[in-house]
Parts: structure tokens; sequence; C-alpha cells
């Protein structure tokens, strides 16, 4: 964890070149301690409370646990997509670090680079809108609900590049920004440059040019994403595509500016099951070729299996263990995570069910100090209900669980009769 207070002014380039050291896992998120609240007539409810966990460069990460566990409250957090008022930021950081180029060899997952560093909860209205889009993207469970009805496919995933590329498609269309016409056009000066271009009544042949850059922009969005016939999509209306080419569509919109984050929020749980493994082939594929960190959000632990490097396990508002899939599918350590891989069906049965931990997630409402998974755990005692244990390091370190089976009584200055048992049956 940095302990460098961070803001979105104090941009520190680190240049420390060296080709060797492409590929290392560079830190891309850092969660650190994440609270985030939100007041109701019952009571705060803790809906994030002192999550920490981190997303390396390139990395494919899962966010698991069940439905009200805080999944996507920490994810829309990363783009302030979580509605203040209810919500309050109560505490923690969401360190970003978006890449750069390295000046010499050019490449973006060279350390030479160097890191940008700012703290996403910081962020204003107008700095999330460049972070969106650009540096971090979502794609949601249901695309019906996010796209809109009353645009054609090409004008929203146009958006995109109007926000980001504005320049960039001036100038491949053979425009300057200095052209004193297209400046007139431009006069109102809360219009951009560009799209003041295309919707000014005159300028008719550059107008065109530059239509024809952008439709090229979004077709080839399209083309990525291996959508048949990309030009005759751009004129639908959402309406008239399937769930699956829907979905298709939101990655294109996406992954249109190749972001260093990629969340999908269950990206595949309204779909069937043929095109669900379609839709996290193509992920993947985009992710390797733009080299773009996903964070995957589901409840299905076949899937994150199959598709994460790392796991992270939330039970109810809190991150009780992370690490690596391999390891945390090998060796769970958290009677919860170990309750959810015991739903893991094996071959030929359906994916992901949860039924195998009895009870239900505790409401979230002005919690205290225990840990929260003691209702439902079968290793559960004294301590277990009257304190909060801690995310900790195991070995391997990079495999971390929040447990009282696995500290010392003597450490934590607590009785040893009331601490919980490993020879207890599992739940
Ligand atoms: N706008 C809101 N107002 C009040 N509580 C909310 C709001 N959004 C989410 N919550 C609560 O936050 C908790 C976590 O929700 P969420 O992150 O959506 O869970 P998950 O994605 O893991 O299913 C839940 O208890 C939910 O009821
Ligand atoms: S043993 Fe105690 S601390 Fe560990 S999960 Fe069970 S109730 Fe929580
Ligand atoms: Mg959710």
């Amino acid at each position: 964890m940095t302990n460098r207070p961070v803001e979105m002014s104090d941009v520190a380039l680190m240049p420390r070149c060296s080709g060797a050291e492409r590929g290392a896992a560079l830190p891309l998120v850092t969660v650190d301690d994440l609270s985030i609240y939100f007041q109701s007539r019952r009571g705060t409810v803790h809906a994030v409370d002192g999550a920490s966990f981190e997303i390396g460069v390139g990395q494919t990460v899962g966010l698991v646990g069940e439905t009200g566990c805080g999944k996507s409250v920490t994810a829309r957090s990363f783009l302030g997509l979580v509605p203040s008022p209810p919500a309050v930021h109560a505490g923690g950081r969401i360190v970003f670090r978006p890449r750069q180029e390295c000046p010499s060899c050019h490449a973006s997952d060279c350390q030479g680079g160097g890191q940008a560093e700012y703290d996403l909860t910081k962020l204003t209205p107008r700095e999330f809108r460049k972070v969106r889009g650009e540096q971090i993207a979502m794609i949601f469970q249901d695309p019906s609900l996010a796209l809109n009805p009353v645009l054609t496919i090409g004008q929203q995933v146009a958006e995109v590049f109007h926000q980001h590329r504005a320049e960039m498609m001036l100038a491949d269309a053979g425009l300057s920004t200095d052209d004193p016409l297209l400046r007139r056009a431009a006069s109102d000066r809360s219009s951009r440059l560009e799209r003041a271009v295309l919707a000014a009544p005159g300028l008719r042949r550059r107008r065109n040019r530059l239509q024809k850059v952008v439709d090229e922009y979004v077709a080839q969005a399209l083309a990525e994403t291996r959508i048949a016939n990309p030009r005759k999509i751009m004129n639908s209306y959402p309406h008239e595509l399937s769930g699956g080419m829907k979905q298709r569509v939101m990655i294109a919109q996406a992954l249109a500016c190749a972001p260093d984050l990629l969340i999908a929020d269950e990206p595949t749980t309204a779909l069937d099951v043929t095109i669900q493994a379609h839709i996290l082939d193509l992920i993947h594929e985009l992710q390797e070729r733009h080299h773009t960190a996903v964070l995957y959000i589901s409840h299905d632990l076949s899937l994150v299996r199959d598709v994460c490097d790392q796991v992270v396990v939330m039970y109810a508002g809190q991150v009780v263990e992370q690490g690596p899939t391999t390891r945390l599918f090998d060796n769970p350590l958290h009677p919860y995570a170990r309750g959810l891989l015991g739903a893991v069906p094996s071959g030929g049965q359906p994916r992901g069910g949860l039924s195998a931990i009895e009870g239900m997630v505790p409401e979230l409402v002005n919690p205290s100090s225990q840990c929260r998974f003691h209702t439902r755990c079968a290793h559960a005692s004294a301590v277990c209900a009257a304190h909060t244990p801690t995310l900790t390091a195991h070995d391997p370190p990079d495999h971390r669980a929040a447990c009282f089976l696995y500290e010392h009584a003597e450490t934590l200055g607590l009785p040893a009769e009331d601490m919980p048992s490993r020879n207890r049956s599992a739940s």
C-alpha cells in the first residue's frame, strides 16, 4: 500500500526505463481501506467497509461474492458512478496509475514510461469524464439498460471518440484546428470544435470528410468485436439487436480507446451459455491485444477460475480473502471462500450456484465489531462474535485472508480458549 497522499494535480512521473523490466506486474489500481456507506432511514449501510486489494497492469482479477456483498459499489466507485447522496465516501483511497508511453522504446507496458498516480475518490465529475472510456471503462450485466434506445449504435459508439479522440479525428480528416472557418463554426465556446464542424450548416465538404473519419473509427471499433457487417449495425437501433450483439457493442464502446482497465460487472449473466463463451473469448482476445487489465465481477466461481490471475473474495462489504487464482482454488483459507468453492459444481453440471452455504448475507446497517461471517461459520467462536479479523498475509505473502483461524491468541492479546479451532468441521 502506498502511504503518500495522491491527487489528480499531483501527477508524479517516475522515469525508470529498462526494457528488461517490461512485463513486470506493476500495480495499476490499489484499493486501500476503501469505505463507502449509504445513509438510509434505518441507519448507515456499510456497503463497502475497509476494502483493500490490488490490480496489476494487464492482470485479470475476479471480484467474487454473493449478491449484496459490495462488489458493484466497489467497482462503480472507480468511475464515480455511485450516487452521492445517498452514498458517502467514508474513507480510504483508490490509487490509479494509468500507463504512460515510454519515451525510449514507445511501449506503454515499459516501466520507463513512468506512471501518473491519482486518487480516484478525489476526482471531480469533470476529471472523471476524462478518465471514463479513455483510461477505465465498464461493461454491465444488461446491455439493454446501458444503451440509449433512441440513438443508433453508430451514434453511441462515436460518442466515445468525440469525448477522447476529437483532435485525432480532425487531423485524420486533414482539418486544422487553426482553420478560421472551423473556428468561426465553433464560436460557441461550450461546443467542441470537432462537434461544431459536424453540426455546422456550411462547411459541407469539411463536414463530410470528418463524418467519413468518424464512421471509419466506429466501424473499426465494431469490427474488433467480430460483429459481422459493422456498417449496417452502425445504423441499427439497440432494439434491433440480440442480447449477444448488444454486449459486443458495449465491449466495442468500452475498448474503443484501449483503456488501462476494463470493469466487467457480471458481463455474461444475462446471456445464454454459448454466447457467454464467445463474449468471454472476445474480452480475453481484446485484453491481450490492448494489454488491458480486467476486473471481472461475478458470482460464478467456475468462470473466475478459467479467466482470472487473481481472485478477491468479498463478504458483507469486506474483502475476506485475496490470492493468486490457482493458490486460492487449491488452498482456500477463509471458511466463506471454502464454502463458495464447495458450491462450484464439477464437470457437466450448471455453473456457479452458491446454495452450499446456509444462511444469508447479514444486514449491513450499523454493523458492530465482529466477523460478519460468524453467524454462518462452522468454526465461529467467542472471539469471532466480538472482534473484526483483519486481512493478513499468509504463506505465500500474496495470499491474504481475514480470519481468526490463522491468528495467534497471544499476538492479538485475546484469550486462547475463545479462539476458533481448525478441527471443527468446515462450513
Ligand atoms: N443506492 C443505494 N442505496 C442504499 N443502499 C445501497 C445502494 N446501492 C447499493 N446499496 C447496498 O449496498 C450493498 C452492496 O450492494 P452491491 O455492491 O450492489 O452488491 P453486489 O454487487 O455484491 O451484489 C447492498 O447491501 C445494497 O443494498
Ligand atoms: S473462524 Fe471466525 S473469523 Fe474465521 S470466518 Fe469463521 S467466524 Fe469469521
Ligand atoms: Mg452487483
